[in-house]
């Protein structure tokens, strides 16, 4: 019942001519080789690029964000409203990605504001969620996803929190090579589903919760075949055509 999605964030790589041509192979791979009623793909480029992307992506690419402030005008050097976002062609936006929780002081408290910005400018909002390595080890994963979807979405409707697509991305597996066992990302995609389930049984069910950390064409089917896992958050390997075109098939 749920649509897959395979969504490529390419992080801050690209110029515009490599774009280009990543684009238009990634459209023709698609095009002979992935069913479009079976999975949808997105990429997030870097924001300089969104129009670019946009205008050659055609349909069968959506385009996202990979970041947006939580505020919608004003004195904000350096950053993008959703607004703007909305108004360069995104229907999407990536918020609290691992990178920006670490590196850009994006604190629970300003993820749950970004994902309510997104919400109030129509974009979907692509909520990231993931424990470190430490907290893993130490048997806190559950406790650390659950309470990160909690801060981010307390202050929702049960009609927002519907609009949500959601990404479980263990920091550890992030550019690491090292990627979660199906198994490992089942047991946390089944418990985050479980914990929408309290919010509400159907918003559950049709929730998409993507996997992200080092998915790469030989391992990506095992883990789309797991039940709760709906497709993936892709890094390096969408920088590649054919890796992504290749997982988007996995998935579809
Ligand atoms: O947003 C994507 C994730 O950070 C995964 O990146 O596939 O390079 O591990 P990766």
């Amino acid at each position: 019942m749920r649509k897959a999605l395979v969504a490529g964030n390419w992080k801050m790589n690209g110029r515009a001519k490599v774009n280009g041509e990543l684009v238009a192979q990634v459209l023709a791979g698609l095009d002979a080789q992935v069913d479009s009623d079976s999975v949808d793909v997105m990429v997030f480029p870097p924001s300089l690029y969104i129009s670019q992307v946009k205008g050659l992506a055609g349909k069968e690419i959506g385009v996202g964000a990979q970041n947006l402030c939580e505020f919608a005008d004003g004195a904000f050097t350096g950053e993008l409203s959703a607004g703007m976002l909305s108004d360069a062609g995104c229907n999407a936006v990536l918020v609290g990605h691992s990178e920006r929780r670490s590196m850009f002081g994006d604190s629970d408290a300003r993820v749950a504001a970004k994902v309510k910005a997104a919400l109030a400018a129509d974009l979907t909002p692509v909520l990231c969620l993931g424990e470190s390595l430490e907290q893993r080890d130490s048997g806190e994963a559950l406790n650390v996803v659950a309470e990160q979807l909690r801060l981010a979405t307390e202050d929702l409707t049960v009609e927002q929190i519907a609009r949500l697509v959601f990404a479980y991305e263990p920091v550890w597996a992030i550019g690491t090579g090292r990627t979660a066992t199906p198994e490992q990302a089942q047991e946390v995609h089944a418990y985050l589903r479980g914990q929408l389930q309290q919010v509400d049984a159907e918003v559950a069910a049709k929730a998409r919760i993507l996997y992200g950390g080092s998915c790469n064409p030989a391992n990506a089917a095992e883990l789309f075949a797991q039940a709760d896992i709906d497709g993936g958050l892709i890094g390096g390997a969408s920088l590649k055509a054919n890796d992504f075109v290749a997982i988007c098939q996995a998935a579809g």
